[in-house]
């Protein structure tokens, strides 16, 4: 007989985002950060929990009234080349979203506003009859974003917006993220595994271990005093990030975390370097004080520096099976 072994990406993250916030989401590679960005654009049914976007709960996909919400919801993707039609021009693309919800007009004053969208995202006018094919990485990159603003959205979602760009266009492109959020005040969630980048674009920052949320705050303060020992971890192996001068790096020993086989406890208890009993048998909580979170038995001792764990206030947390 063949067991079928069930995996949950994500399980129990719950956070929120006020208008014009922006939310960076770490964690190493299959932590479940597109998949909590896929359930927070409801691209994917949380098997549990709700997403709430602007006091209504976002629909399922492919009904009229997610694809209305959907304008108001965009995202921007690792890879420009895949999100962009290699067939067409690409002010056409960046028009397509006035045409597709019936806005702006007739086809030339649609081109209008695209073109002047393309001056917003620094690319130049000649460009428009470009194919993507014919531009750089960083250019094409910036033709998703013009797109993904048509519509002047309020939630943007940006899953490694900048990983596959080179360093020097990396911090052009986030540069003008920013500049854009502050002119149009739209909130972000904004994932990526490069700290520095995250330290940059986000007021605020959470963790994720294995599908779950285990550190959240502030990031100057979560990266200059990481409470979870895995933050800590993640932290001294990033050598550049502030606060890290002088910080020994601490090498996680144990497997690399399986989501279909996740330990008992604390999930991160086989790999943590100050585990103790009960973290082999007792799930902790994600805990608030002020403006910091942190999931850990220890984190009032590891380093927490007298935090002292209280309840979520509210916790109605996302599952993705
Ligand atoms: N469609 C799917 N079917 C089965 N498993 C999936 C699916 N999508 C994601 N997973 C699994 O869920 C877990 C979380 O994946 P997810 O893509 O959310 O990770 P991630 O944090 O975005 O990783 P990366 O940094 O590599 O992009 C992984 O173990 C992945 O293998
Ligand atoms: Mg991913």
């Amino acid at each position: 007989m063949v067991t079928k072994a069930t995996l949950k990406a994500v399980d129990g993250v719950s956070f929120d985002l006020a208008r014009g916030e922006v939310l960076g989401l770490v964690g190493e590679s299959g932590c479940g950060k597109s998949t909590t960005a896929r359930l927070t654009l409801g691209q994917l049914p949380p098997s549990a929990g709700e997403v709430i976007f602007e006091g209504k709960t976002v629909p399922s996909s492919r009904t009229q009234q997610w694809r209305n919400l959907r304008r108001h919801m965009q995202m921007i993707y690792q890879d420009p080349l895949g999100a962009l039609d290699r067939r067409l021009p690409i002010i056409e693309q960046i028009a397509e979203p006035y045409t597709i919800h019936g806005i702006g007009g007739s086809r030339a004053e649609r081109r209008e506003k695209a073109q002047a969208l393309m001056l917003q995202v620094g690319l130049r006018p000649d460009q428009a009859s470009s194919y993507p094919h014919e531009l750089s990485g960083g250019q094409r990159q910036r033709v998703v974003i013009a797109r993904a603003l048509a519509l002047e959205p309020r939630l943007l979602v940006c899953d490694e917006p900048v990983s596959a760009l080179d360093v020097s266009i990396q911090a052009q492109v986030l540069n003008l993220l920013d500049d854009l959020r502050r002119k149009t005040g739209f909130s972000a969630l904004f994932i990526s595994h490069d700290l520095k980048v995250v330290r940059q674009m986000a007021d605020r920052v959470a963790v994720m271990y294995l599908g779950r949320i285990v550190e959240e705050g502030p990031p100057e303060d979560v990266f200059h005093a990481p409470l979870h020992p895995y933050t800590q971890a993640l932290v001294s192996a990033a050598p550049s990030i502030h606060g890290n001068r002088g910080r020994n790096r601490i090498v996680l020993s144990g497997d690399p975390p399986n989501p279909v086989n996740v330990p008992g406890g604390c999930p991160f208890h086989p790999r943590c370097p100050v585990a103790v009993v009960r973290c082999r048998t007792d799930v902790p909580s994600l805990s608030r004080e002020g403006d910091r979170a942190v999931s850990c038995h220890l984190a009032g001792s590891a380093g927490g520096g007298g935090f002292s764990p209280a309840p979520h206030p509210k916790s109605k947390a996302l599952e993705a099976v």
